[in-house]
């Protein structure tokens, strides 16, 4: 798949998500077959005043490209400025406007999905932003009530310069809740020329495949899927590339995964204990007997002790099947 002028060796994309797809999380997504992945949403704003935390969010490292980074805002300004800040300092090889975001306060400044409600809005920020980079623009959105109000938002972005498109098959309203809207993703795709990404409720490989084969979309975002599960990736690929199913991952891989995830983070100045306690939690899930551990984990209140009761997992390891 090509989103303009950049290649990508596949279609299946990893999904933007806050305080989750940070560079280790994103590099292991990309040892397991993404062909693209996309930073967590950073906001024009601070970028603009040079929040240097908001800064990291894009902050990368050549084996992962190419990567996407994702803006959030609402003023056509401060989107091109903080764009052209964050292309200067990491070059990548692609921007996303988010459209989609339903959390209150996200709304409640404009920004998000609050903005499918103002085609023209969208209209000014795509074409202001397509016309001033050099490299492709994507927009990621929700669905509206109707397919042919979500139709008027996507030819509103395909003609102001976007270079591909992701559609998460739930209205702002539904937030996570009920089902992607498949049938609105396949009409939107029928009707506009730029390659359609479909995102929601892919989880294993059935679901990729009749996503993919029902909406006859050209790619695949996913997101809540790998949390915790970066080999999704594997899996997924190998089964649209050859369509057999692949071993599940056994939970002694899943903990080198883990540790791979530490390490990077130490690697990259990334590493807190708060992140890695949230990620040791979701790594486990799954795992055989393992709801005392993971309320253990959940206690833990220093790295030590932390770490101590991930090591003794290993250790102690039998290689369940996940
Ligand atoms: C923890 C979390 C954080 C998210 N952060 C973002 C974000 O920063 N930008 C964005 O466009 N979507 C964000 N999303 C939405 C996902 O990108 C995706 O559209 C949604 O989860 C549906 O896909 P899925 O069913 O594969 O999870 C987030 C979702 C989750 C669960």
């Amino acid at each position: 798949m090509n989103i303009g002028k950049q290649k990508l060796d596949g279609n299946l994309i990893l999904a933007p998500m806050s305080d989750v797809t940070n560079l280790p999380f994103r590099l292991l997504c990309k040892k397991y077959g993404a062909s693209l992945v996309y930073s967590e949403m950073t906001s024009s704003e601070a970028v603009v005043r040079e929040n240097q935390k908001t800064m990291t969010r894009g902050f990368t490292c050549k084996e992962e490209r190419p990567l996407g980074i994702q803006l959030l805002g609402s003023n056509a300004d401060s989107l091109v400025r903080s764009a052209h800040i964050i292309t200067e300092r990491y070059s990548p090889e692609l921007i996303d406007v988010n459209l989609g975001c339903p959390a209150q306060n996200i709304i409640k400044n404009e920004c998000g999905a609050a903005l499918l409600e103002k085609p023209e809005v969208i209209r000014e920020i795509i074409e202001r932003l397509s016309g001033s980079l050099d490299v492709p623009l994507t927009a990621k959105i929700r669905v509206l009530r109707s397919l042919e109000e979500t139709l008027k938002i996507a030819r509103v972005i395909e003609k102001a310069g976007a270079s591909a498109l992701i559609v998460h098959g739930r209205t702002q309203k539904q937030q996570y809740s009920g089902k992607s809207n498949l049938d609105f993703i396949k009409g939107i795709k029928r009707e506009i020329s730029i390659p359609v990404i479909a995102n929601g409720d892919i989880v294993d490989e059935k679901t990729a495949k009749h996503v993919l084969d029902y909406t006859q979309c050209d790619g695949l975002m996913i997101g809540r899927a790998a949390i915790g599960n970066p080999y999704i990736f594997r899996r997924l690929k190998h089964y649209l590339d050859k369509g057999e199913l692949l071993p599940p991952q056994t939970s002694e891989e899943r903990l080198d995964d883990f540790f791979e995830y530490e390490a990077m983070c130490r690697r990259y100045g990334l590493f807190s204990f708060r992140d890695l306690n949230v990620k040791a939690v979701w790594f486990t899930k799954g795992m055989k007997n393992i709801k005392p551990t993971r309320v253990e984990i959940n206690k833990t209140k220093d790295i030590e002790s932390l770490l101590g009761i991930m090591h003794g997992l290993r250790d102690n390891n039998i290689s369940h099947i996940l």
